[in-house]
């Protein structure tokens, strides 16, 4: 692994600026030996930033009987039980936050063979269970730590192993068993749950605001009932470091073909010592791959984010159809990481290249770990002068809700604003160096700037709609001359959901080499795990904006009325139309101009 020539700047207390001053403590994170203290900084931190949840301690459990009560009413009740107005009070409000399912309304999952095109079909329904409480996050006495999965001990991987065979040795229809737990990706992302009464409209968790969300919970329960079965309630998930050069490899661990945490469908070219490839890049260099993907974490971290939004992911409602856009983290790092993963022999690449299959790899749940890490990075240590307006109030986004099977096989329903502190949840990550934060790439030499003006390359408004079949480089009006806060704004992307599509955005390119990112052009992707969204019809259409502030400051625009922007397919471009393309002035930028 090619380290020693790459700067690997380390984030510390000290030189971080932080969003909050009541944030400031969760720079320091956990160590083992803090397990004791850390029930203090919960404390602190309980009182300064999640008065919100106040009401949640208050409230009861709610009981229900399948069959017995009404939906609706039995949503009513909830609602009045939070003793808050800002739950589900009538059907006929314009918006409501997507509701959990009903699982004894569960149907068949659908997804795709890749290779022949023929839909496939597969039960993976939860077991019904008459009663589901409201689930009330349990008092942290010790914070657990979940490690990089790199760095574990011997010991730690003998229990985590163990914990897995006996998931598996589960009964097939204890909700806990280990296909059972797969099993929930597959229902909540192949179109098994229909929204409450929103006729044909399913629920679907990716490729909206409710992606970090649905999968904190999803592996907060993975891994107490993990914890449950050693009889180790500190159990902590591992996450896959893959942000860090020091854990661009499938993590060892999961290659033992002796250990439960192993899986036969894997793609062997990924295997160690196989660099991650986090941009599904052409390129076989392992140093060149490093510099590719700690350019893509700072482009998906920060670079390319304007709001809160354009990292967690589109608004989605009750009643919205599925798919209204995924954040950058979603896009891009997260979907590359699956394909890398996933087998080719397989028909549909499974496990990990499909969302159907993806849970039966235990070691997607270990990238999951990961891509949440990601999420409260973002939240808690990117400063708020890289990333601003983080937070997102909607009540329909924090009243959002799913249903899962705890510990003790119970089932709960869980909301969104209970899962968005992870400290509160009780866990927290192990300390390790960022070395994307600072990732700039170099910046853009002035002969870029010429041949940029001596382009003959056509208007984008000529060209769109624009099926993205071929590297195509346009030109885009800017909104303000020169340099100034704006988006890059690609509208109306129509795509085949059965398919992975990747698509990256360049700006400015000074040549043709796309298999080297890390450049000052380089500014950002779409890209998407293949799933289905329902029986009859498998398009979607979402639209993605990208910050261009921070790479004009990185390249000569004194001047310029217009941007040259490259689009270059990786992955079946052809599968995608973008119905147009604008550069648009920033509306979260205090000032239009700099
Ligand atoms: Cu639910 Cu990585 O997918």
């Amino acid at each position: 692994m090619p380290m020693a020539s790459l700067p690997l700047p380390s984030i510390t207390t000290s030189t971080t600026p932080t969003p909050n001053p009541s944030h400031s403590t969760r720079r320091i994170f956990a160590k083992p030996s803090h397990f004791i203290t850390h029930a203090k900084r919960n404390n602190r931190l309980r009182i300064s930033c999640t008065a919100q949840n106040q009401n949640d301690n208050a409230a009861q459990n709610v009981e229900t009987s399948k069959g017995k009560v009404d939906r609706r009413n039995m949503l009513l009740g909830i609602g009045g039980l939070y003793g808050a107005t800002n739950l589900v009070s009538t059907h006929e409000a314009s918006a409501n936050p997507i509701q959990p399912p009903v699982l004894d309304k569960c149907g068949v999952a659908t997804y795709s063979n890749l290779k022949d095109e023929e839909q496939k079909i597969d039960t993976c329904c939860p077991p019904i269970s008459d009663k589901i409480i409201d689930y009330k996050l349990p008092p942290v006495f010790g914070m657990k730590t979940r490690p990089s999965a790199h760095r574990v001990s011997p010991e730690y991987i003998f229990k985590y192993n163990m914990a897995i065979d006996r998931m598996k040795r589960l009964p097939k229809d204890d909700p806990r068993n280990f296909m059972q737990q797969a099993n929930i990706h597959c229902a909540y992302c192949n179109d098994a749950y229909d929204q409450p009464e929103q006729g044909n409209l399913k629920i679907q968790v990716h490729k909206s605001w409710l992606f970090f969300p649905f999968h904190r919970w999803y592996l907060y329960f993975y891994e107490r009932i993990l914890g449950k079965l050693i009889g180790d309630p500190t159990f902590a998930l591992p996450f896959w470091n893959w942000d860090n050069p020091k854990g661009m490899t499938i993590p060892p661990m999961y290659m033992d073909s002796k250990s439960a945490l192993y899986d036969p469908k894997r793609d062997k070219e990924s295997f160690p010592p196989a660099v991650v490839n986090l941009g599904l890049i052409p390129n076989k260099d392992p140093l060149q791959a490093v510099s590719n993907n700690l350019t893509i974490m700072h482009s998906e971290m920060i670079r390319g984010n304007s709001s809160a939004f354009d990292f967690m992911g589109k608004v989605y409602k009750e009643g919205s159809p599925v798919n209204p856009g995924a954040g950058s983290i979603e896009r891009g790092a997260h979907t590359s990481v699956h394909w890398w993963v996933g087998d080719p022999g397989q028909p549909a690449k499974e496990n990990m290249g499909n969302f159907y299959s993806a849970g039966r790899d235990p070691l997607f749940y270990c990238h999951h770990g990961n891509v949440d890490r990601m999420w409260t990075l973002w939240q808690y240590f990117l400063p708020s002068s890289k990333v601003p307006d983080k937070r997102i109030t909607d009540p329909d986004f924090l009243n959002a809700a799913f249903l899962f099977y705890d510990e003790n096989a119970q089932l709960v329903r869980v909301t969104v604003k209970d899962c968005l502190d992870n400290l509160r949840m009780g866990y927290d990550y192990e300390r390790i160096d960022l070395p994307w934060l600072d990732y700039r790439p170099p910046p853009q030499s002035a002969r870029a700037k010429i041949n940029r003006i001596g382009t003959n390359a056509p208007f984008a408004e000529t060209l769109f709609p624009l099926k993205v079949d071929k590297i195509v480089r346009f030109r885009v009006p800017k909104a303000v001359k020169g340099k100034a806060h704006e988006l890059l704004v690609l509208e109306n992307i129509t795509v085949d959901t059965t398919k992975l599509l990747k698509v990256d955005v360049f700006v400015n390119d000074e040549d043709d080499n796309v298999t080297e990112i890390d450049k000052a052009a380089y500014l950002g992707t779409y890209a998407q795990v293949p799933h289905k969204t329902s029986a009859t019809n498998s398009m979607a259409t979402s639209s993605i904006q990208l910050k261009l502030i921070d790479l004009y400051n990185d390249m000569d625009v004194a001047g310029d009325d217009d941007i040259v922007v490259t689009l270059v397919p990786r992955h079946q471009g052809e599968g995608m139309t973008i119905g147009g393309i604008k550069v648009i002035r920033d509306p979260s930028s205090p000032a239009a101009t700099t």
